[in-house]
């Protein structure tokens, strides 16, 4: 690692000479103020945290919109019915995420007066803010200096340090690293700078270095090879799973459950299904006995710890008889209101396209 105190620059350059970038080409996202502004929406820059933790600033921009509409506000949200935020961040994943974003929006309203705590230290103790979220609250919020690190920055700081450690034993050098560039004004634009030329110009595969404003200070550059770090110790093959959902159908309407409070998807709806998890196959059995027919296609997903290959099978359930279990009978034409999460809604639409083969069973599907 090369020691920048000792190059022909200050470590201050590497801070001036991104906040001049930023300053000419911020990203606008929805959460941001101008560079230089100075204040933020500490509700929406939480709210965009949270979303932001393990998925793209892509992904979150429709739910960022959408969460702020429904509950602009911590007041708003904290007093929002579970299943209805459940609902609202299918699709999204990590759902443990959700469940906590509630739980930090009622502790906020109850034990802060609605407003955020200011340090780091303070923030660290809610639900779903771990040090990355905190000391990008703390920086972008309220101006402090906080030392952030997520993936981007990560990539950025091992190349501009030639870290050759593999991640995850690299991350308190990476930290030092980013520690001993960070400024003391201007922390929040300086971290979100780091982010946006880590998602920029210092890709993963093919940095753009002729342009980067940093390239004056980067080691990887100048060994000639900055696509090589981060190193990674190389992770282990996820495990495949097998398993089956159950497609019930009663007229214009789908059986769907809600699945346990504990474990994977907790809390959501969904089709029944085998009680597949990360450790175990589904054990086959129907939730029901009825008249079962597998359908000729399969689903995959793919979960943080596990691979899934999902098997549908459907039947159609009778006008007069009793309910297959708990849960409820959902309208075929409003399923993309039941906020089912994404392996779910693989499901339904494999079932859904698989209309016409369901007909030959007599399951009509209308749409
Ligand atoms: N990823 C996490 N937080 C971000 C932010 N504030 N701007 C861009 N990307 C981010």
């Amino acid at each position: 690692m090369a020691d920048v105190q000792q190059s022909e620059y200050y470590s201050g350059d590497i801070a001036r000479q991104l906040l001049a970038h930023y300053d000419a080409h911020a990203r606008t996202l929805p959460w941001r103020t101008p560079p230089g502004a100075g204040f933020a929406n500490p509700y929406h820059v939480w709210l965009s945290e949270i979303m932001l933790q393990q998925t793209t600033v892509a992904a979150v921009g429709s739910y960022f919109q959408k969460f702020t509409h429904i509950w602009p506000s911590f007041a708003a949200l904290a007093a929002a019915a579970d299943a209805d935020v459940m609902a609202a961040w299918a699709g999204l994943g990590y759902y443990a995420r959700a469940r906590n974003l509630l739980k930090c929006a009622r502790v906020v309203v109850t034990e802060h007066g609605g407003r955020l705590p200011e340090t780091e230290a303070e923030l660290l103790k809610l639900p779903g803010v771990g040090p990355y979220t905190a000391a990008a609250i703390a920086a972008i919020v309220f101006g402090q200096r906080a030392v952030v690190v997520d993936a981007n920055v990560e990539r950025v700081v091992s190349r501009l340090f030639a870290i050759s450690t593999p991640l995850p034993q690299s991350k308190p050098q990476i930290r030092a690293a980013t520690d001993s560039i960070t400024p003391d004004r201007r922390a929040g634009d300086f971290a979100q700078a780091m982010m946006d030329l880590g998602a920029g110009m210092c890709s993963v595969r093919a940095p753009s270095c002729l342009v980067c404003p940093v390239a004056f200070a980067c080691e990887g550059m100048r060994l000639g090879n900055p696509e090589v770090y981060p190193a990674k110790t190389p992770k282990a093959a996820k495990p495949q799973r097998t398993g089956s959902v159950y497609w019930i159908q009663r007229g214009n309407h789908v059986w769907l459950i809600r699945r346990a409070d504990k474990g994977l998807l907790a809390g959501m709806r969904a089709l029944p299904d085998d009680q597949w998890t990360a450790r175990l196959d589904g054990h086959s059995t129907p939730p029901a006995p009825a008249a079962w027919r597998r359908l000729p296609v399969q689903v995959s997903h793919v979960f943080t710890h596990f691979s899934l290959l999902l098997d549908i099978a459907v039947t159609a359930w009778p006008a007069g008889a009793a309910d297959p279990g708990e849960g409820e009978w959902w309208p075929l034409k409003s399923l993309d209101k039941a906020g089912l999460p994404t392996v779910f809604r693989k499901a339904t639409e494999a079932a859904m396209n698989a209309g016409e083969r369901i007909c030959a069973c007599k399951i009509v599907v209308r749409r």
